[in-house]
């Protein structure tokens, strides 16, 4: 009985043993054969070991029907390369031989869409911002190619519209997203819009006639002009909601003083001042001199902390299309004003990437 047990054990070892050599033997021999067919089609011995190393078997026929080209090696050794891209890569490639290595493997890693676009290095530059925006590639490249600039402040200014001309495309504001509603001089509020929570600012939070504002900014207002007195920052408002009517005279009265042309680099034409939203307030001192002192660079620095930016801020003035305000302050909300604040965007950059783009 255990002589027939023994038996058995060498028999079904004797067998395993076998078929493992068979495998063994034929998984060997594809290697052979494909290390010869890539040798055959010019690849020296170093690179068909990279090829191997780097591109998955189902693409090696693509490597077959390509024959020998000096850039592949370079391609499957390029930072960023990925072998699920490698198709993809080689498309692009022979369509753009000329270009960088580096430029093909960064395009193609953003998306095959791309596929129809020369390679250059200013595309690859533009897919690696933060705030690329598929949808706007062609804008980003014909605004590119005309402007000597880079990718970063190039998608800054396609995102904000700011290649067109200001006013020369007009949207509703969307009022559905609250808080972030945007108006500038592409979208703009209608003639009866006033908000339904508007909310007072009085005593020691107001020395203006237009103290209005919705309740939470008014609310988170109030909050931030008391922390800043303890650390003996007085801060007060001095013009909140404005009414599209206020805003029709005021606005003429600046076309009277200073002329169309410059009276639209401080102030918004009717309906498209976001005075009308009811969530900005002008703090202090509406003038020039208001810049460098205490109180304006404790609102640049802490403002965000409560839900506030610096809307037009200094060095922005081709985004917003407004003059530096030092005093304009707008509530958007915790969230959005950390972003803003960390990232040294405007309104127009954050919503065309977090509120526009996602709600296509
Ligand atoms: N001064 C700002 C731009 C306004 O008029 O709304
Ligand atoms: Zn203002």
């Amino acid at each position: 009985m255990k002589r027939n047990i023994l038996i058995v054990v060498i028999v079904l070892l004797i067998v395993s043993l076998g078929l493992a050599f068979f495998f063994f033997k034929h998984g060997d021999m594809t290697e052979v054969s494909i290390n010869d067919k890539f040798k055959e089609i010019g690849y020296s011995k170093k690179e068909v070991s990279v090829i191997l190393d780097n591109v998955l078997k189902k693409d090696y026929d693509i490597i077959l029907e390509l024959g020998y080209d000096e850039s592949l090696t370079d391609i499957l050794t390029t930072d960023g390369y990925d072998a699920k891209n490698f198709e993809k890569y080689i498309e692009y490639y022979m369509k753009n031989k000329d270009a960088n290595i580096s430029d093909i493997v960064t395009i193609m890693n953003s998306g095959f869409y791309l596929a129809s676009y020369p390679a250059s290095n200013l595309l690859a530059s533009l897919t690696l911002e933060k705030y690329y925006i598929n949808d706007y590639v062609a804008r980003y490249l014909d605004y590119g190619n005309s402007h000597d600039m880079n990718a970063k402040d190039i998608i800054s200014i396609v995102n904000s519209k700011a290649d067109l001309e200001f006013y020369s495309e007009s949207y509703d504001s969307n009022l559905d997203v609250n808080n972030l509603v945007l108006v500038n001089k592409f979208y703009h509020l209608k003639e009866d819009y006033t908000p339904s929570d508007l909310v007072s600012l009085s005593g020691q939070y107001n020395r203006g006639a237009n103290n209005k504002m919705r309740k939470e900014a008014a609310d988170a207002l109030m909050k931030m002009i008391d922390v800043a007195r303890l650390e003996n920052i007085i801060l007060y408002n001095m013009s909140a909601f404005r009414s599209y009517d206020y805003q029709v005279n005021l606005y003429n009265r600046y076309i009277k003083r200073d002329g169309k042309e410059a009276a639209d680099k401080y102030s918004a034409r009717p309906g498209y001042s976001e005075h009308q939203t009811g969530l900005c307030a002008d703090l202090n001192e509406i003038s020039d001199k208001f810049d460098g002192t205490d109180e304006a660079n404790w609102l640049r620095d802490n403002a965000y902390k409560y839900g506030f930016i610096l809307r037009f801020p200094k060095g922005k003035e081709h985004i917003t299309g407004y003059k530096y305000e030092p005093w304009h302050f707008r509530y958007v909300g915790l969230e959005a004003a950390k972003i803003i604040y960390e990232d040294n965007i405007t309104l127009e950059e954050y919503y065309a990437y977090y509120i526009e783009k996602n709600s296509d």
